[in-house]
């Protein structure tokens, strides 16, 4: 992707450069989107949540685990935001925030390594911006009761879940995807 974006950029100055980095991005997301969208959806699987990533008003950077992100068709979606701190209060001073997600499943790294190939991506990171707090609707409600429900019976899914009504949309520009320099040619193509 990067050797493509150089031909195309040829060596301009670096403020057109980045602009056509920026339209290449975008095309390229969409292109890969839902691709994208099962990466994140089995990271968040395997290892319980994504980290996203912010930057505070006197920019420190933070990293904050959030296992309620969900996908749309179209690359946007939204998260419950409950129980965050700096992660809230830096998206309210500015939203662009930085998301990853890695597949962390024991049997997908096991397959891997037995077979010398990723058959799908391992992680990917999504930029982009996420937006106020506002009420969830019906839908997006009845989206976390479902991926929740198999613990309903357990204390716990009473006393973390039962109180998320609020969440926070996301809308994302560009992506990069986790690499490692073998194991990996085949994908994102
Ligand atoms: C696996 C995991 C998943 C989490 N998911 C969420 C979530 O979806 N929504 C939320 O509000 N807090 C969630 N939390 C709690 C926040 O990550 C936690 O309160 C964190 O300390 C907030 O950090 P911050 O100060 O950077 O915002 C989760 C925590 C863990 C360990």
């Amino acid at each position: 992707m990067r050797f493509s974006i150089l031909l195309i950029c040829g060596r301009p100055s670096a403020h057109r450069c980045v602009s056509v980095i920026k339209i290449m991005s975008t095309e390229v997301l969409l292109k890969h989107w839902p691709e994208i969208r099962r990466v994140v959806e089995r990271g968040q699987f395997s290892s319980l949540y994504c980290s996203i990533a912010s930057v505070g008003e006197d920019g420190t950077p933070t990293v904050t685990p959030i296992g309620t992100v969900f996908l749309g068709s179209e690359p946007s979606g939204f998260f419950f935001d409950r129980y965050t701190s700096d992660l809230g209060k830096n998206i309210d001073a500015n939203g662009r925030i930085c998301l990853l997600a890695v597949n962390s499943g024991k049997f997908f790294w096991l397959k891997s390594f037995l077979l010398g190939q990723f058959r799908s991506p391992p992680g990917v990171r999504l930029y982009g911006t996420a937006g106020p707090l506002r009420e969830a609707t019906p839908s997006e409600l009845g989206q976390i009761e479902s991926r929740v429900r198999s613990t309903k019976w357990l204390k716990g899914n009473r006393l973390i879940w039962s109180s998320f009504t609020h969440v926070r949309d996301l809308e994302f520009t560009s992506f990069r995807p986790v690499s490692y320099p073998a194991m990996m040619e085949h994908l994102w193509q």
